[in-house]
């Protein structure tokens, strides 16, 4: 799609909003071409203040854009349709950023043949390294994912999956960037207990965590072969392996995305 033949408001642009209205804008889509809502006053103000992007109120939203991006809370969603649903035509896509939403939850408060995009990116979009897996929803055809792609392939990567799927990226693409985090503030206070001062620690920890997922991108390389190569026969890498796996690391990540994943589907259930 050309970015300049389409106009497409955020609606409830708050994190994630606001993720994709800046991505969107350092690649260079035309601010005259985007559109954002917000609940609150002051939200709307910094909003224009820090992109230049005019806020409008979402039903304003509905009738001067093409494609509505709604990225407000799983919870928020229902109040949300139910101002704006009835006055969507037809032919606008909708594409949803909600976790946990399916498309159907959109299409039951749409016009018949609304198509529906659902869409699950991440916050590293803030640095155009975001993972966003995309699904077609009712009436979404090749051209709207394509569409859809055309507008998150700037913030990072993408990748169609069947909808079905989209709870588990959530629970592991969307959320994972929590789990490095995780991984990283730990590994830095591994680092302080054995004495290193907390800037150093935390610097060898980010450039080793940028190194490896470079080597995994760039390499092709299974991940086990990859830390083979750093797992010498009675070496100091595999007493730390045996430790990790003493301690049901492995165990607990398939756990803790499982649980991400039916929380993903909880919060569906309770979005109605
Ligand atoms: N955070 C993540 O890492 C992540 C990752 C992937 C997907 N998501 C999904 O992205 C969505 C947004 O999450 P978030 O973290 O960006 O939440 P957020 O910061 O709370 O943003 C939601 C925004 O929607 C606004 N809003 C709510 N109801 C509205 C309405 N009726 N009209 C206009 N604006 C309305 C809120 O306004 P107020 O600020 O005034 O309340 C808020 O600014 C969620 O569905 C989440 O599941 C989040």
């Amino acid at each position: 799609m050309s970015a300049g033949v389409r106009t497409v408001a955020v609606i409830g642009a708050g994190k994630i909003g606001e993720l994709m209205l800046s991505g969107l804008l350092r690649s260079g889509w035309p601010v005259d071409r985007l559109l954002a809502t917000a609940r609150r006053p002051a939200r709307a103000e910094e909003l224009t203040a820090r992109y230049g992007v005019r806020v409008v109120d979402n039903l304003a939203a509905v009738e001067q854009a093409e494609v509505l991006a709604v990225a407000v809370k799983p919870q928020d969603a229902a109040a949300l349709l139910d101002e704006i649903g009835p006055k969507v035509p037809a032919d606008k896509l909708v594409i949803s950023l909600c976790a946990g939403l399916p498309s159907s939850f959109f299409s039951r408060r749409l016009p018949e043949g609304t198509p529906v995009v659902r869409v699950m990116t991440n916050t590293p979009a803030l640095v155009d390294q975001a993972m966003t897996a995309i699904s077609a929803g009712a009436y979404a055809t090749g051209a709207h994912l394509a569409l859809a792609e055309d507008m998150f392939k700037p913030l990072g990567a993408t990748i169609r999956v069947p909808e079905s799927q989209q709870d588990a990226v959530t629970a592991l693409s969307g959320s994972g960037p929590a789990y490095f985090y995780l991984l990283v503030e730990a590994m830095t206070d591994a680092g302080i207990l054995l004495g290193l001062p907390r800037q150093v620690a935390h610097d060898l920890i980010v450039q080793t965590a940028i190194g490896a997922a470079v080597m995994l991108r760039e390499s092709g390389e299974h991940p086990v072969k990859l830390r083979e190569a750093v797992t010498s026969p009675a070496g100091t890498t595999i007493s730390a392996i045996r430790e990790l796996e003493n301690h049901g690391v492995r165990a607990a990540l398939l756990a803790a995305v499982e649980a991400a994943r039916d929380r993903a589907r909880e919060i569906a259930a309770q979005a109605g």
